[in-house]
């Protein structure tokens, strides 16, 4: 990775400026913004307790809010000030190859003291978010993430204010100060890290004052490791206008809201609980609900609720074409605690549920536990490609992949709405399908991160 600094362009710096116009502006590259990695503290649980010790992106958890027009360029010098190598993967962006952050694949990770310029064009208005890409089950469950939100051209939702929300789960020890023990084969071979204190935006209480009937556009990220939230909303009615950042044909009313880890929603709400009283966003654990952000209603925007809002101007991506004459690729799932695998490929030789254990690998796709080497479909440009997936374990997994937006294909032949990230129950099979419309190798992989690094990571090629 080179940069171009201002001393290595002294000379041609003032030899622009005399030629004048004419030439595209070059950005210098301690003109563009940088984004440090590093360690940092934030008040995560109650005033009684201390700060917590995280890692975050400028040293905050969440990282900043990274906001862009569709269509423009976004320029980060990211600057890895961890103990750890990193990267940033710049989740659902149907981006260019070489910026989609996967260390070996796509780049190499970037040591500590060292930069590398991500520069790319974002072609979809939506809510996305950004995360390492390399350790990340210890690095997100530290703190590092950000949400990227990228704005429509034209035809966002009139509301009184928009709120980012980004909803974590941590697992807090005395003090609480995140619990050490990554990299535990128990939570690996189970359900993942799953924590025990949360979060909304890095706080515990997260709370903003809101007026009656007035209308708010609220953009949900799970950002936890593992934990699957189920929410629901009291004091607030509205609709979900889009999924991982992408719109859906019309508002689909809200009611129980499924979020696996690494999954968005865009909700337009309007506040109908009365003035004094508290609307609630509730997620609810196997132990009970929790109110874990909170909108106290003060005063009354107007007499009435507004009417149901317009859709999403739509994303501009390829049509899927004809289906039925699509290849289809297959994708077992196995592995993991009460599974029935008693073993797969590691290293090119069969190894048995013990061996794998012992490496650090519990779980496999089609029997190899390792990143292929094959991708498991190399697909022409803009072939329509399927991929049909069975999760024969004993747990749900969240399939994500990188560089393109799917469907969820019915056994009536219907599709469901595009997503970059599909939870597919234990014992189900879910199929997708999607234009392989962007050149590159890409990964195919559970985003409950423990299971991947466990062993649940393929990728595609398209040509
Ligand atoms: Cu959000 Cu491969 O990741
Ligand atoms: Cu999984």
């Amino acid at each position: 990775m080179t940069h171009l600094t201002r001393r290595a362009f002294n000379g041609s710096l003032l030899a622009l400026s005399a030629a004048g116009s004419g030439l595209p502006r070059l950005a210098f590259a301690d003109e563009i913004p940088v984004l440090t990695a590093r360690e940092g503290t934030a008040q995560l649980a109650p005033p009684a307790y201390p700060p917590t010790a995280i890692w975050g992106f400028d040293g905050k958890v969440p990282g900043p809010v990274l906001r862009v027009a569709q269509g423009a360029r976004l320029q980060r010098r990211f600057r890895n000030d961890l103990p750890q190598a990193s990267t940033i993967h710049w989740h659902g962006i149907r981006i260019a190859n070489a910026m989609d952050g996967v260390p070996g694949m796509t780049q190499q990770t970037v040591a500590p003291g060292t930069e590398f310029l991500y520069d790319f064009t974002l072609p979809d208005a939506g809510t996305y978010w950004y995360h390492p890409h390399n350790r990340s089950w210890e690095q997100m469950a530290r703190g590092l993430y950000g949400a990227l939100i990228v704005e429509e051209k034209a035809g966002a939702p009139e509301v009184d204010s928009e709120e980012v929300l980004l909803i974590d789960d941590w697992r807090l020890a005395e003090g609480a100060q995140i619990a050490d023990g990554f990299g535990a084969l128990h939570d690996w071979a189970h359900a993942g890290r799953i924590g025990n204190w949360i979060t909304v935006n890095g706080q515990g209480a997260w709370s903003r004052q809101v007026a009656r009937n007035s209308r708010h556009r609220l953009r949900l990220v799970n950002t936890a490791n593992a934990r699957i939230f189920s929410l629901e909303v009291r004091g607030l009615a509205g609709w979900v206008i889009a999924l991982d950042g992408m719109p859906l044909d019309s508002p689909h009313p809200l009611d129980r809201l499924t979020l696996a880890p690494a999954q968005r929603a865009d909700l337009i709400v309007d506040v109908v609980a009365a003035d004094g009283e508290e609307a609630l966003l509730i997620s609810h654990e196997r132990d009970g609900e929790y109110a874990i952000a909170s909108f106290t209603v003060s005063g009354s925007a107007q007499g009435d609720r507004l009417p149901e809002p317009a859709p999403l101007p739509p994303a501009d991506l390829p049509g899927l074409g004809d289906i039925t004459q699509a290849r289809t690729a297959r994708l077992v799932m196995e592995g993991g605690a009460m599974g029935r695998m008693t073993g797969a490929m590691m290293g090119g030789r069969m190894m048995d549920m013990r061996a794998m254990a012992g490496a650090g690998k519990v779980w496999a796709f089609n029997g190899m536990a390792d990143m292929p080497d094959t991708p498991l479909i190399e697909a022409a440009r803009n072939e329509t490609i399927r991929i049909a997936m069975t999760n024969d374990t004993a747990w749900p997994h969240a399939m994500h992949l990188h560089g393109h937006h799917f469907r969820q294909l019915a056994q009536d032949g219907s599709v469901g709405p595009l997503r970059d990230t599909l939870l597919i129950n234990r014992g189900a099979d879910a199929e997708i399908v999607f234009v392989a419309d962007n050149p590159g190798d890409w990964l195919l992989h559970c985003h409950m991160l423990e299971h991947a690094a466990g062993g649940m990571m393929t990728w595609i090629r398209v040509a």
